[in-house]
């Protein structure tokens, strides 16, 4: 039985090569608002018994997805299907992992459990594991995660002149060291204070043994985008003419990009895990084995709940 792939929303650059080369056929699916914001969702996809089912889910803005992918879970479930899993190349809600202050949400555990209750499995790429040290800590579901420090460190190789890896904070650490080991560029770790969603300060060690290199800046993901924008600025107040900005998940929620460019950055870089004019690297050959493991057969067991996210 070929496996059905649904996307949500109805389009993402993954879906077409995931499809061709699992292989999996497209889901099809009706999906709009009513007026007063409520989701209509209907399966035009003809399912059969047991039918595997996959659904592969943008969730950068996950508050409007989430609601909409519990409905799609439900009903493939409710029309016969035998598993879902879940591919979303970015997973949403990772970062809220701990209660900084009293009282707080810690939303990254409500977030795993909706999830968890619904889907079989899950399957996506470097989440940002910081106070958490293994999905399986977070999700009770299979859960496996792909890194896409292979994909960077390959662009990077590819560069001939001298580069400087630069994380904005300690918890960009894991990628930039991950990716300096692999590309075998130097890197160096800046301090952030966040006051602010939007409020952010980044400092550099010195960097005056760097001033003719090519910086390339570093993280998993950008959100506001304020944390690469002052890691551009300090990097220009250090000396360095040339900066450049590589992550693996760009949200950019507030728009960013224009104001990273008047900030010196040259190029902006990032992995098609959140459909965006920077997408420069592929995931499709990353994401391709487990999701074809995973869509072959039985879905693994939880004791082999791995996240493979240790570096
Ligand atoms: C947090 O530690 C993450 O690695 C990113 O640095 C952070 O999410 C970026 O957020 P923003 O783009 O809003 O500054």
């Amino acid at each position: 039985m070929t496996p059905l792939l649904f996307a949500l929303p109805d389009s993402h650059s993954l879906l077409a090569p995931l499809c061709r080369a699992l292989p999996a056929k497209e889901g099809r699916l009706e999906y709009h608002h009513f007026p007063d914001g409520e989701s209509y969702l209907r399966i035009l996809s003809a399912m059969e018994p047991g039918q595997r089912v996959m659904v592969l889910a943008d969730l950068s803005r996950p508050d409007e997805r989430t609601l909409p992918l519990c409905f799609l879970c439900d009903t493939l479930k409710e029309l016969g299907a035998g598993w879902v899993g879940l591919i979303a190349p970015y997973l949403c809600y990772m970062r809220q992992d701990t209660r900084f202050h009293p009282g707080e949400a810690v939303t990254s555990r409500s977030f795993a459990r909706l999830i968890s209750q619904r889907f079989d499995w899950l399957l996506t790429v470097d989440p940002h594991l910081h106070r958490y040290h293994a999905l399986s800590d977070l999700y009770s579901i299979p859960a496996m995660a792909v890194h896409a420090t292979p994909l960077l460190a390959d662009w990077l190789k590819a560069r001939r002149e001298p580069l400087l890896l630069v994380g904005p904070d300690a918890e960009s650490e894991q990628w930039v060291s991950a990716l300096a080991q692999a590309s075998g560029h130097p890197f160096v770790v800046g301090r952030k204070q966040r006051r602010g969603d939007r409020d952010v300060q980044v400092q550099l060690p010195d960097l005056s043994a760097y001033r003719r290199h090519t910086a390339i800046m570093v993280d998993d993901v950008i959100s506001s985008g304020r944390t690469m924008l002052r890691c551009a600025e300090a990097l220009t107040e250090a000396g360095l003419k040339r900066i450049e900005c590589a992550a693996i998940h760009g949200l950019f929620a507030d728009r960013i990009e224009d104001q990273l460019q008047q900030a010196g950055v040259r190029r902006l870089v990032t992995t098609n895990s959140v459909p965006h004019p920077s997408n420069g690297l592929d995931l499709t050959p990353l994401l391709l084995p487990p999701a074809r493991r995973l869509a072959g057969g039985e879905p693994p067991s939880p004791p082999d709940n791995q996240t493979g996210a240790g570096r």
